[in-house]
């Protein structure tokens, strides 16, 4: 098995269409056989801002783009509600780019396949900040094991990545099963954290205005 934060030169010498082309025909794993479209990922490239979700759902298999269904468009509204619009402002992807049968967790197995096409995805995007939705997520991209409702909202660095500020929040499926805003409650904590992520953002394009007038 190859280290979480192995570089693939193979992928990563090549241009992001390139890489996703080979990932869209790829057979690593046993989902290829299941799956009717891989879902890359989506939104510009590069991009100050990534997130990274579990895996693609039915919705997501068919339309063979990310976060398309119930969850995916609570997501747009989330991301919405902080002026961060799709897909123009944020490029998503996922742990896994192909649908797990029956929506089951991802196994390992299949998250280590796929993370060499994250890691080729890290560096095209580069993204200052990336938010990690859900569980899967963020065991699999920071390596830890606390529960979310511990460490979302904080602030993480990528190994490997110094440069990228990591943020943990509630999957958008977690929010549709929990869908009181009262304080202290997911969708109450989310949007504390969206506006902490959209303070973030604008911070990052006050200095990229202040360098660019030198
Ligand atoms: N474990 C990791 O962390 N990464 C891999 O790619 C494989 C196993
Ligand atoms: N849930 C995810 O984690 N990702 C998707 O793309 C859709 C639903």
């Amino acid at each position: 098995m190859t280290d979480l934060f192995t570089k693939e030169p193979d992928l990563l010498s090549l241009s992001y269409d390139k890489v996703k082309a080979i990932a869209e025909k790829c057979q690593k794993c046993s989902l290829c056989k299941t799956r009717h479209k891989v879902v890359f990922g989506h939104g510009p490239v590069p991009c100050d801002i990534m997130l990274i979700g579990e895996a693609p759902g039915a919705d997501e298999d068919e339309q063979g783009l990310p976060f398309v269904g119930r969850a995916g468009k609570l997501l747009t509204l989330i991301l919405e509600s902080v002026d961060i619009k799709r897909p123009t402002d944020i490029y998503i992807a996922n742990t896994l780019k192909c649908r797990p049968p029956n929506n089951r967790a991802p196994q390992a197995d299949e998250q280590a396949a796929c993370w060499p096409y994250l890691e080729a995805q890290l560096h095209f995007i580069k993204p200052k900040i990336l938010l990690l939705a859900g569980t899967p997520s963020v065991k699999r991209v920071l390596q830890i094991n606390e529960p979310i409702t511990k460490i979302r909202g904080q602030w993480f660095k990528l190994p490997n990545h110094e440069n990228i500020s990591v943020m943990p929040i509630f999957h958008p499926a977690y929010l549709l099963r929990n869908p009181q805003k009262t304080k202290g409650s997911p969708k109450w904590h989310t949007w504390q954290d969206m506006k902490e992520i959209k303070n973030a953002l604008d911070y990052l394009k006050k200095v990229k205005e202040l360098s660019s007038n030198g």
